[in-house]
């Protein structure tokens, strides 16, 4: 695997698998790789002959009090594992290499109706920090195909509104949520839980769950289900941020109209903010 961490280098490496009439994919990451990165990985590999990961802790779309300098960087760890995975090249640029002009003044990508609420609301401008990274990132390889998890619903709704905005021609795709065996999705920020609190995050997940098959069963959205979710969850210890029922497309709250329907849910316990979410489709006619 070719590690560079240039914009320049970045391009000529893709420049030469275009010269071999290769497929490029591009898998974004801010590092840590577990399990879901590597899935990503073979989710690209199946759909490209070049597969280019970024590693970039981006500091934009980090708020003044989110992890940033805590956040975890294990680059010879991810670097194993990207190699293990069959990944073809490695970016890692530094925060001078994307901000040349620093952060400032820097043009941002903002995304409006789908970054709205949920954690929008509670992440004020992490979604046009977001945003304007992985455009940067998608102008600098070009790639055909990008992947990303599903794990992060609302991301990957702002990443295909803006795709679709700014006419860009790569193919965005969503990845599964790889889970642990007890359910609870994999993510980076699972590290920051303490023993006692590993035991309790898959509850997020059983909740989902829940509604998922309480909607199923009753063919609409039930908000005593819902409230029954929301109650669980805050009872076993944490604190909730929000638990919704969403059309699965816009994510505007969920109408009787809407056959899918994702659920979302994002709550913190101790201090990890844990997120997941579960896709339901209402089966008419059974
Ligand atoms: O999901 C992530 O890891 C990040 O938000 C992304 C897409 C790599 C942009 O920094």
């Amino acid at each position: 695997m070719l590690t560079v961490d240039t914009v320049g280098a970045l391009r000529a490496l893709v420049a030469r698998a275009r010269g071999e009439n290769k497929k490029v994919a591009l898998v974004p990451t801010m590092g840590n790789l577990h399990d879901g990165h590597i899935a990503l990985i073979q989710c690209a590999k199946q759909r490209a002959d070049f597969v280019v990961a970024s590693i970039f802790v981006n500091p934009l779309q980090f708020g003044a009090n989110e992890d940033l300098a805590n956040y975890p960087r294990t680059p010879n760890a991810d670097r194993e594992r990207l190699v293990n995975a069959g990944c073809d090249a490695l970016f890692a640029p530094g925060v001078e290499q994307i901000y040349p002009d620093g952060m400032v003044n820097q043009t941002i990508v903002s995304v409006p109706k789908v970054s709205e609420g949920l954690c929008g609301a509670a992440r004020p401008g992490h979604f046009d920090g977001m945003a304007t990274v992985v455009i940067k990132l998608l102008n600098i390889v070009q790639p055909d195909v990008a992947v990303f998890g599903e794990k992060d619903y609302q991301q990957l709704a702002v990443i295909r509104s803006m795709v679709r905005d700014l006419n860009v021609l790569t193919d965005i795709v969503a990845a599964p949520t790889i889970r642990a065996t007890d359910g609870l999705a994999l993510s980076s920020r699972n590290g920051y839980l303490s023993e006692q609190e590993r035991t309790v995050a898959p509850l997020l997940y059983a909740c989902l769950k829940q509604m998922a098959a309480s909607i199923q069963d009753e063919k609409q959205v039930g908000e005593r289900h819902v409230n029954e979710c929301r109650q669980r969850i805050a009872a076993a210890g944490f604190q909730l941020e929000y638990f919704e029922v969403r059309n699965a497309q816009n994510l505007k709250p969920a109408t009787s109209n809407d056959i899918h329907l994702v659920i979302l849910v994002a709550a913190r316990i101790g201090k990890t903010r844990l997120i997941d979410n579960l896709t339901v489709d209402i089966r008419q006619g059974e």
